[in-house]
């Protein structure tokens, strides 16, 4: 082994593995109901974090169903402003409110059908970070960007600027690699590419912070029950993001199972 390797994999071993689930625009009292019951039943032998990032007006039911079990609770957004006259928005003091631990922030369908900037994401980090929320960063290149070889590029750029809003609490967040072609595509990338853009970014932050051990860097895009042991056995891949297949009880805890060795 050599001793990059070396000290790569002491510091994974520093990290507790996270898989999160991101429900999307997903569920009804019902299904919400159902699917956390499943997921509760199985996850004794659960080592990882595991999370569920659900539609809001969900919250509160899902607070209530994940009391006293080890599943902890995310939001899928937070505004960039802390109260006030912003129509259809919601803070990080009403997530808190509701318990919520985690708040995905620049997820890339956010930035595409919502025009977040940087800027923007940069801030909506820097809220959930002043409110006691880890805010989960999604960075990620589009396809055409990929093949302009243009991915490096892009996902230092986006991260840069969440590092550069938020100084010294950057070793507090936790930062989500989903490449935009393989999100709901089923093309997952390589267990390779995405740990290569995963060294990347760890490389970026421990730039930033004399803490970058204490980051979670997770990898999402079309993980599923069959591809996430590969992915997971990266050395700086230390949890999922998952979208469809946190949708089905059975796979989102195929892949809890896989994170827990
Ligand atoms: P899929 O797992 O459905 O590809 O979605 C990934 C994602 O966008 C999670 O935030």
């Amino acid at each position: 082994m050599s001793s990059t390797t070396k000290h790569l994999t002491k510091s994974k071993d520093m990290r507790q593995p996270l898989i999160v689930g991101n429900w999307k625009m997903n569920g009804s009292l019902a299904a919400n109901q159902d699917l956390l019951l499943a997921i509760k039943a199985g996850m004794d032998k659960a080592t990882c974090g595991v999370a569920v990032c659900v539609p809001g007006p969900y919250l509160q039911q899902v607070q209530q169903l994940c009391e006293g079990k080890a599943l902890l609770l995310g939001a899928q957004d937070v505004s960039a402003h802390e109260q006030g006259a912003f129509t259809g928005e919601v803070s990080a003091a009403m997530l808190r409110d509701f318990g919520v631990r985690f708040a995905i922030v620049g997820h890339s369908e956010r930035r595409q059908y919502h025009a977040e900037t940087d800027a923007v994401v940069a801030t909506k980090a820097q809220r959930a970070l002043s409110a006691g929320i880890t805010p989960i960063v999604c960075v990620g290149e589009t396809l055409a960007e990929r093949e302009a070889g243009q991915t490096h590029a892009v996902v230092k750029r986006q991260l840069a600027a969440v590092i550069h809003t938020n100084g010294h609490c950057i070793s507090e967040i936790v930062v989500a690699y989903e490449p935009v072609w393989a999100i709901g595509t089923g093309q997952t990338a390589s267990p390779e590419q995405a740990q290569e853009v995963h060294a990347l970014l760890r490389a970026q932050l421990s730039a930033a912070t004399a803490q970058p051990e204490r980051i979670a860097l997770l990898y999402g895009g079309s993980m599923n029950p069959s591809n996430a042991a590969s992915l997971l056995a990266q050395p700086d891949i230390d949890g999922g993001l998952i979208g469809g297949a946190a949708l089905k009880a059975a796979d989102f805890l195929t892949i809890v199972a896989a994170a827990s060795h």
